[in-house]
């Protein structure tokens, strides 16, 4: 049996869990790898604070950096979350070729690059499965087994917090303020929910996994985002009568360019799934990545996204494999980074849901279909209905499907629709995804 010394930073959700995982199936790990992981220090920010699982005193300290320093630490686990010190202490275990398992999507969606050209510089394992979708492997899948597959767009449902909201909202027809306090009362959502609601959280996830999965860099201010807390009970209306339900959707296309250039187009927004999508089904908090390769087609990934159980085992994956390549003296090759170029909004394409309430007289639709034509936007379907849900005579809503067009185009069909005097508002505008196609 090789002991392997581990060093944590982070005790908290998951670095207990990953601890109390270490104690309970640590014989069962031995047994099948030959691996004895033994934590041999643990880093905190106060270590006079009561633990959820016990440690021999001595082990649990205050300082951060005499854990990277241990000469009795071989492999280095970050559970601190942030920026810093996260960063400068991954870097100095790398440095000293220590390898590294994190679960710090912030940190890599802003500072990837960097700690990836650190590991390959001192040929050591910088992991990081747990960093996106908790539980499920989503990294391993595509930074190994896809390592030769064309992959055309990843596509997930990467957080689950929103998820949690959206699944309430749509099926129990809560407002979006019950349904983010019920995912409070239930630690999905944290105090301040901003990272989760505004879509902070799923752009580092989708940023990360577009770099893995075109082999370019892309960091989180590249993805366009848009969070969830302007889904109203009447988008949920309309995306239920048009067959689809709303998710936050973290998405990510390779876009055809020039021979040798990559470019990708990444955003993250609400957006009406058709039913029959795969990821139409993911409830709750669950997660799921879709992805669609050129000649593996349609494959997803789905599980828990988050908690300290789901979340530690990825990170016990990670340090079994970490813990296993040290003694073999070999590390797991991310590949090299190219810079990528990433497609500006106003030219991603999609179809669009446009909602409009307007004064109920002729020459309406008119004047709203001349806005559409004057930009190329096509109309793929419309329906009119009485506002039900409003008290004011003489008024319509008309709801719109576009075919796919380009974003600046509908941007700017909605600029001249709003000047229409008989436009009284623009209710909501929505991106529709397209279908899976499956393979026949
Ligand atoms: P957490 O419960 O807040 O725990 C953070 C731990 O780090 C605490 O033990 C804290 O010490 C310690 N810490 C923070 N700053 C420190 C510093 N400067 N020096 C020493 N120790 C410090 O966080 P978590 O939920 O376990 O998340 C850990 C990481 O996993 C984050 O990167 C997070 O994004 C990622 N992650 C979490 C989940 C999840 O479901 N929780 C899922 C996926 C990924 P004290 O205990 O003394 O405060
Ligand atoms: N807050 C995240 C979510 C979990 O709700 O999915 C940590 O990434």
């Amino acid at each position: 049996m090789n002991s392997v010394g581990v060093g944590l930073l982070g005790f908290g959700t998951v670095g207990s869990a990953l601890v109390a995982r270490l104690r309970d199936q640590g014989q069962a790990i031995g047994a099948r790898t030959g691996l004895d992981l033994q934590t041999v220090r643990v880093a905190v920010r106060d270590p006079a604070k009561g633990r959820v699982v016990d440690l021999p005193d001595g082990v649990v300290v205050g300082d951060a950096e005499a854990v990277v320093d241990d000469p009795e630490v071989e492999v280095v686990v970050e559970l601190m979350g942030g920026v810093e010190p996260a960063r400068s202490l991954i870097l100095k275990a790398l440095a000293a070729g220590k390898p590294v398992v994190t679960a710090n999507k912030e940190l890599l969606a802003r500072h990837g690059g960097e700690l990836f050209a650190a590991a390959e510089a001192t040929g050591v394992d910088l992991l990081f499965e747990a960093a996106v979708g908790g539980g499920i492997p989503m990294v391993r899948p595509l930074r190994e087994s896809l390592a030769g597959e064309p992959v055309e767009t990843v596509l997930g449902i990467v957080n689950g917090t929103t998820n949690y909201i959206l699944t309430r909202m749509t099926e129990e027809g809560s407002g979006y303020a019950e349904a983010l306090a019920e995912a409070q009362e239930l630690g999905f959502a944290e105090a301040d929910p901003t990272a989760d609601v505004d879509g902070h959280d799923a752009a580092a996830k989708i940023a990360i996994l577009a770099s893995i999965a075109f082999g370019v860099q892309v960091t989180a201010d590249d993805v366009y985002r848009e969070g969830i807390r302007a889904v109203t009970p009447a988008d949920l209306r309309e995306a239920e009568r048009s067959g689809h339900v709303v998710k936050l959707v973290a998405a990510a296309d390779r876009v055809p360019g020039p021979v040798g250039t990559v470019a990708v187009a990444v955003r993250v927004y609400p957006a009406l799934v058709p039913l029959n999508h795969p990821l139409a089904s993911v409830r709750d908090s669950f997660n799921a990545v879709f992805v669609q390769g050129s000649h593996v087609g349609e494959l997803m990934l789905y599980g828990r996204g988050a908690g300290g159980d789901p979340t530690a085992s990825a990170v016990l994956g990670d340090l079994v494999d970490a813990a296993g390549n040290r003694r073999l003296g070999t590390a797991a090759r991310l590949g090299s980074m190219r810079a990528a170029r990433i497609v500006p909004v106003g030219e991603h394409r999609c179809e669009f849901m446009i909602r409009l309430l307007v004064t109920d007289r002729s020459g309406v639709l008119a004047s709203v279909a001349t806005a559409f034509s004057d930009h190329d936007v096509s109309i793929r379907s419309m329906l009119q209905e009485e506002p039900g849900d409003l008290d004011v005579d003489g008024t319509s809503r008309i709801v719109f499907i576009s075919h796919e067009a380009r974003e600046a185009d509908v941007r700017a069909t909605l600029t001249d629709i709003a000047t229409i005097d008989t436009v009284i508002n623009i209710e909501s505008v929505i991106r529709l995804l397209p279908e899976s196609t499956p393979l026949p």
